[in-house]
């Protein structure tokens, strides 16, 4: 197929590799612990409710502003309108941050895969000593940048989506089977309760519902890969023939699949071996190896799991790595490969200091979180959302409804039904539901 070199190949490319860059370990990681801490049944549905008032509005805004403006997503933004660069930028900062954790949670990942094929003894101490340790986990995650930063080096446009259509329906397959192995547990049934059925007695009062909105929207725009510029730069790799409405709907679609597999496979997996839904970021990496040293040929199958998630992560480190790289080889002489280098030797001294602040040195909190939990609480509560909250404003009232419809329906060659429910969210629901968490949070913050 001959194309221009900066498009995706086909339809099915794009949609794997932003899929790709959505589909990590947000949903794998993050989601089934998130869901356990913030009551199960209600967090989901709250959780279902934002990506349709929030996920879908915003995402379609960014591919939308990429796909029009077709540069990175500062000057995309600045396209549209001069003064509104600083929209785009959230992401630079943004990815900065979520980069620093994320990298420590990709190390532990590169552990458990080595874990599965040396150790057959398999149990749910392990994790919890080893992640408090001081050197191993900054050396995982220094394996884990280096092979993020490698493959930026070399250029992804290309790789990405080649590696991501494969990888994808690969994880899609496996998780599947894990899940159905998981379900058929005995007691998996509680699990399954606890992740549909909601029990609204166990929410304490006003303050307790904000804090699950805020981890619900939180969430949203983490495994969505939202306000931080990915999309924006995605969209502007579209040939303008495409259907920009499907695909963030299949987009979506995907990731809260993977997801709610990723539900299924672990929450009755801990009802069923009697552990704490509420057991925070290592459940994962907790449980799992559990359910795994229990089934015949287990280690292969960890071993196997483990390094889908890899691969699943790497997709998304890639492209928040891909978001500073590219814009620094814009506005500086540096070469990409000196500049994928330099930046990701700042994340790792970031990196380093979250992973110590894990246990090796606890005086690394503040404001009762640990500066893990602190980075991410900033990347994907403050400055995730401020960046979705400008991009609305930016597409809803400076851009406008018109053009971003002009944009969305091909000059008016696709039917775009949906426009007055895209307009209502873009202009009203999204900035009002995103402002009044955020207000709530940060006066709530440190409570
Ligand atoms: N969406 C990714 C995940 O769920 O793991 C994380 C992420 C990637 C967030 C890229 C933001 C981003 F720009």
């Amino acid at each position: 197929m001959k194309l221009k070199k900066e498009q995706w190949s086909s339809k099915f490319g794009f949609i794997m590799a932003a899929a790709g860059s959505a589909i990590g370990l947000g949903n794998l990681w993050k989601f089934p612990y998130v869901t356990g801490t913030s009551g199960g049944a209600v967090f989901l549905l709250v959780y279902v409710v934002f990506l349709l008032l929030l996920g879908i509005p915003i995402l379609l805004s960014e591919l939308s502003i990429g796909r029009f403006a077709g540069m990175n997503a500062i000057d995309s933004c600045r396209k549209i309108n001069a003064k509104w660069g600083f929209a785009g930028s959230f992401g630079i900062v943004g990815a900065f941050g979520v980069m620093s954790s994320y990298c420590v949670v990709g190390g532990w990942v590169i552990r458990c895969i080595i874990n599965a094929v040396t150790d057959t003894n398999m149990n749910a101490e392990f994790f919890g000593d080893f992640s408090s340790r001081t050197f191993e986990p900054i050396l995982w995650t220094f394996v884990f940048i280096a092979i993020t930063c490698i493959i930026v080096s070399g250029g992804v446009s290309k790789g990405i989506e080649r590696v991501s259509s494969v990888l994808l329906p690969i994880l899609f397959v496996f998780l599947i089977s894990i899940m159905i192995y998981s379900l058929s547990l005995p007691n998996a049934i509680e699990g399954v309760k606890f992740f549909l059925v909601p029990d609204f007695s166990e929410i304490n009062g006003f303050s307790d519902f904000m804090r699950i909105a805020l981890n619900a929207m939180g969430q949203v725009f983490f495994s969505l890969s939202l306000g931080m510029g990915t999309l924006i730069t995605y969209g502007s790799y579209l040939p303008k023939n495409s259907n920009l409405a499907s695909s963030t709907v299949t987009i979506v679609v995907l990731d809260t699949l993977i997801a709610l597999i990723a539900g299924f496979l672990i929450l009755p997996a801990v009802f069923s071996f009697g552990l704490e839904p509420t057991g925070g970021s290592g459940l994962i990496f907790q449980t799992l190896p559990v359910v795994f040293s229990r089934m015949k040929g287990g280690s292969f199958v960890a071993a196997i799991f483990f390094t889908l998630v890899l691969f699943a992560a790497l997709t998304s480190s890639i492209s928040l790595l891909e978001v500073i790289v590219a814009w620094i080889c814009d506005k500086t002489k540096l070469k990409r490969r000196s500049a994928a280098i330099i930046v990701s030797l700042l994340i790792f001294a970031v990196g380093c200091l979250a992973s110590l602040s894990n246990g090796a040195v606890p005086e690394l909190s503040f404001g009762g979180m640990s500066f893990f939990e602190l980075l991410s609480f900033i990347s994907d509560k403050i400055i995730m959302p401020l960046g979705g909250f400008f991009i609305c404003i930016l597409v809803g009232y400076i851009w406008g409804i018109p053009n971003a419809a002009k944009e969305i329906s091909n000059d008016g060659k696709l039917k775009f039904g949906m426009k007055w429910l895209f307009s209502t969210a873009v202009r009203y629901i999204a900035p009002a539901l995103i402002a009044i968490i955020f207000v709530t949070s940060v006066f709530s913050f440190g409570e």
